[in-house]
């Protein structure tokens, strides 16, 4: 089991965040990574279509004999992970609750701000966790903002419509004063220095991604799961749709090359494996 490799999903591109904060705590562990490319955005999705597509891409995964699935995408962490966790007989791991640890951690005046997709945000997910793990009152503000992920997948991470953008998001968020910010969408840690400079270095800003990784490496460790041995192979990556666009991007936030980015015929998949969902 330990050697076997650790699937990761999200919707795109911006789950490569979660998995670069893996690498960088855990670099014995095989990475396997789909991004649903073909059909993002989830987060403008029901919460029934999310739970079909989360249960569908942890079966893509599932056939590289995983020991753990990681739901990087916040919508689908959101909408879909008592479900995954019911149909999956592995560990999965979502980014909410460590995310949503992370703020109640770090939040002096208890006032946290939390932004992310419509659907992230309509379910409540983030607040209804900050209120389960906080012992105190704490008050959540939210926001779904959601061009930012069309604009961090167009590339635009350093652009004067970005900011515009996010001043706009952020400028009742801001008003309440909060000191800490989920970023609660796998996207915006690639908008990350955007973001501060809206926010001012007062804002504590939570990346779902390093939390989540910490969390993985203590569930690892806890199942005794841990690869102490040799690595098992180079990570991959697979899309449901145009890899150049995710290879360029990709490279440019890991700070690698991201190469050979495998394009994968999902309707096909689907078909064929039906009974794994
Ligand atoms: N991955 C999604 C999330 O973290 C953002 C992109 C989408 O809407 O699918 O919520």
């Amino acid at each position: 089991m330990k050697t076997q490799p650790i699937g990761i999903f999200d919707s795109g591109i911006g789950g490569l965040t979660v998995l670069k904060e893996l690498k960088k705590i855990l670099p014995n562990e095989q990475l396997i990574y789909f991004g649903d490319t073909a059909r993002i955005p989830y987060g403008t999705k029901s919460k029934e279509l999310v739970q079909q597509y989360a249960l569908e891409d942890a079966a893509f995964l599932l056939q590289y004999n995983v020991k753990m699935v990681v739901v990087a995408c916040n919508t689908a962490s959101a909408m879909a992970i008592d479900v995954l966790k019911e149909r999956l007989d592995i560990p999965v791991v979502g980014v909410v609750i460590p995310g949503a640890k992370g703020a109640v951690r770090d939040t002096a005046n208890k006032k946290i701000g939390v932004i992310g997709t419509s659907a992230t945000v309509n379910s409540n997910a983030y607040s209804k966790a900050i209120k389960q793990i906080s012992t105190t009152e704490t008050e959540v503000i939210s926001k779904a903002c959601p061009l930012l992920v069309p604009v961090v997948e167009e590339g635009w991470l350093d652009e004067q419509a970005t900011y515009l953008i996010l001043q706009k998001y952020l400028k009742d968020v801001l008003q309440e004063n909060i000191d800490t910010l989920i970023l609660g969408c796998t996207h915006y840690p690639l908008l990350q220095d955007a973001i501060r400079k809206v926010t001012g270095p007062s804002v504590k800003l939570i990346d779902s991604g390093s939390e989540t990784a910490e969390f993985v490496k203590n569930i690892l460790a806890e199942k005794n799961l841990l690869n102490d041995l040799a690595r098992m192979g180079e990570d991959q990556f697979f899309v449901s749709d145009i890899p150049q666009k995710f290879e360029e991007i990709g490279s440019r936030f890991l700070g690698e090359p991201l190469r050979n980015v495998q394009r994968i015929d999902f309707d096909k998949f689907l078909i064929t494996h039906q009974k794994l969902f």
